[in-house]
Order: C-alpha cells, then structure tokens, then sequence
C-alpha cells in the first residue's frame, strides 16, 4: 500500500503518493477511467491532478493543436514536440503537484512516446527515451496501467480520429504490441487491464492496481 489516506498528512507526505499514468492505444477508454479514477482518490480524501499528454499548459494545449490537427509532421518532428510538451507539463504541473502531496493521474505519459514515436513511427524505443529524460529529470510514472484493447475495439471506439490515431490498423497494432512488450518489460510499473470488458469492471481492476 502507497498511500494511507487515513493518516495526516506529514512531512514525508509525498513519499506516499504516486505518479499514475493510464496508458493504451487511441479507443482504449482511457479519458473515461480517469474520470472515474480521479473520483475514487477524491472520495478516499486524496487531492488529485488529472493531466493530459499532450496538453495541459498553454504550451502543451498549442503543441496539441499542432500534433493531432496541424500540417504533416516529420517523425523527429513530432517525437521532439512530444516531448517538450511533456518537459513543460513536467515543470509547470506534474512537479509541483507531487511535492506538495498530491496525486497526479495522467491520460497517457512518456510511455506513449515510446510505443508511438519508438515503435509506430520505427525511431527506435531506446532514442526516444533519450529525448524524454532530459524533461523528465528522473520522474518517471510510479504506475502505469495499460488499459487492453484489441486495434478493431480501439479503432472502433474512437469518436473522432485525430491525426495520428487515423493513421490505421498497421500503426496502432504495432503501438499495442510495443505496450505489451513494455508491460512485460517493467511488470513492476505496469499493470495491464483487460478493458473490452464493461467500464465498472474495468474501474476495479484499477482501482485494485492502485492499491488502496
Ligand atoms: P489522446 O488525446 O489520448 O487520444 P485518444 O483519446 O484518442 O487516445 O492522444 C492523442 C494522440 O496522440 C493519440 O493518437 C496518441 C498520440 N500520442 C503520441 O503519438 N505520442 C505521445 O507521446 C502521446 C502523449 C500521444
């Protein structure tokens, strides 16, 4: 258990809370399960930031913009927008919510990068971690869960297709099997959902990988 939330709160308060990110390819249900995360923290009395990636400062809102609806953009191009995007919402917001002692629940994380631009766009996992560590400075998800889906529920799923979530079949299929390999990879950070199951369902098993 990482958090106690009966306890008051203390000096060593964030040692008790946790960078949680919710990762899966586009369809996968992640802004829904967040909601429904954020809700369980709060009502257990736990001060929560939800974040998107991309997004969430003004920067990140701009750079959104120009990644999912913006002109053609080159491989390199976008894993570097990605990832600046993400040093910003590092700075600006994912740091200071966890030094002061609050949850942060973020729909998607650096892992992202690794399974779209690493693996869909064929960059290469190890480069483009790279890219993302100077931003990061060390900060990395405490959790990530992988909300499971098959491309043809994913692709099924999406109520609009942005730029890259259009790309098709090909890419979120090799992006979902990055996800799977990066599960196995750290099955201490990751915790993988079966989400084609219905929202409650899935909401426990969340609920159960956070550990409360
Ligand atoms: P998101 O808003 O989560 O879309 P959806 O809800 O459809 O999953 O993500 C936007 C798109 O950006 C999505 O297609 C995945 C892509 N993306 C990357 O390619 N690399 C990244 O590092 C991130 C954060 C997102």
């Amino acid at each position: 258990m990482v958090f106690s939330p009966g306890e008051p709160a203390t000096g060593n308060r964030t040692e008790m809370c946790r960078y949680i990110a919710l990762e899966g390819i586009d369809g996968a249900g992640k802004t829904s399960i967040q909601a429904a995360l954020r809700e369980r923290l709060e009502s257990v009395g736990i001060e929560v930031v939800a974040v998107r990636e991309p997004g969430g400062t003004l920067l990140g809102e701009s750079l959104r913009r120009v990644l999912l609806d913006g002109p053609p953009v080159s491989p390199w191009a976008e894993a570097l927008m990605f990832a600046a995007d993400r040093a910003q919402l590092m700075a600006d917001v994912v740091r200071p919510a966890l030094e002061r002692g609050a949850c942060v629940v973020s729909d998607r994380s650096v892992y992202s990068s690794l399974a779209y631009q690493g693996a869909g766009r064929a960059l290469g996992i190890d480069r483009v971690r790279r890219i993302n560590e100077p931003g990061l400075a060390g900060r990395w998800p405490d959790l990530v869960i992988l909300l499971a889906v098959s491309t043809r529920t994913g692709l099924a799923r999406q109520r609009q297709a942005d730029r890259i979530g259009s790309s098709g079949h090909a890419l979120l299929s090799t992006v979902a099997e990055a996800f799977d390999t990066l599960a196995r990879q750290n099955p201490d950070r990751f915790v993988v959902v079966d989400a084609e199951r219905p929202r409650s369902l899935v909401v426990e098993d969340v609920w159960e990988a956070v550990g409360l």
